[in-house]
């Protein structure tokens, strides 16, 4: 099994692409792993308010690179793994609000599960080696199938 922190070949520190990597996660993983000596690249439409700020602030702290893209756009996912080839991808790119979800269930569909799967299509086709990570929900069930925040028995 190859690992995700080692570098590959001809490259000097191991390289991760954060989707979502202007919101509230992404800002804060993307400083955390280029503390660590990763390099940095960051897959973001700016859709969510606040995140050109967000953005803004993290160039003033770090290097890296910006790709302005929509995950539901599979042409323009496939090109960004093709062309990045991470050793890891930490997948935040989401619609994360429950008002949302109720209001659009197809908006929010295309970009929580349409998303994720141009996602993983491109790193099947296109970065076979990435490891991915993932925090699709902030919600767990209990065994009773009720929601319980802090007593989560099992993930959805
Ligand atoms: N914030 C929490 O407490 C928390 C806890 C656990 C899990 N999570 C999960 O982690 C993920 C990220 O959470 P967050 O709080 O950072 O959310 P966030 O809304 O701050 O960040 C999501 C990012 O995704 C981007 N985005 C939205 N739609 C996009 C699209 N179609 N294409 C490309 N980018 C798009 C937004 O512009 C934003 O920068 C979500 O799945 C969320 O459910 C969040």
């Amino acid at each position: 099994m190859s690992n995700a922190s080692a570098p590959r070949p001809g490259h000097q520190n191991p390289s991760i692409l954060i989707t979502g990597g202007a919101g509230f996660i992404g800002v804060n993983s993307a400083r955390y792993f280029a503390e660590q000596g990763w390099d940095i690249a960051i897959l973001d439409n700016l859709s969510r308010r606040g995140t050109e700020d967000n953005l803004n602030w993290l160039r003033e702290q770090i290097d890296l690179r910006f790709e302005r893209a929509d995950i539901r756009d599979p042409a323009a996912v496939d090109r960004i793994l093709a062309d990045h080839q991470p050793d890891l991808v930490l997948h935040l790119a989401a619609q994360a609000a429950v008002t949302t979800s109720v209001t659009d269930p197809r908006e929010d569909f295309e970009i929580n599960a349409l998303g994720t799967f141009n996602l993983l299509e491109a790193v099947r086709r296109f970065s076979p080696d990435s490891f991915i990570i993932t925090a699709s929900t902030n919600k767990g069930v209990r065994q009773d199938g009720r929601e319980g925040r802090g007593r989560a028995q099992r993930p959805l």
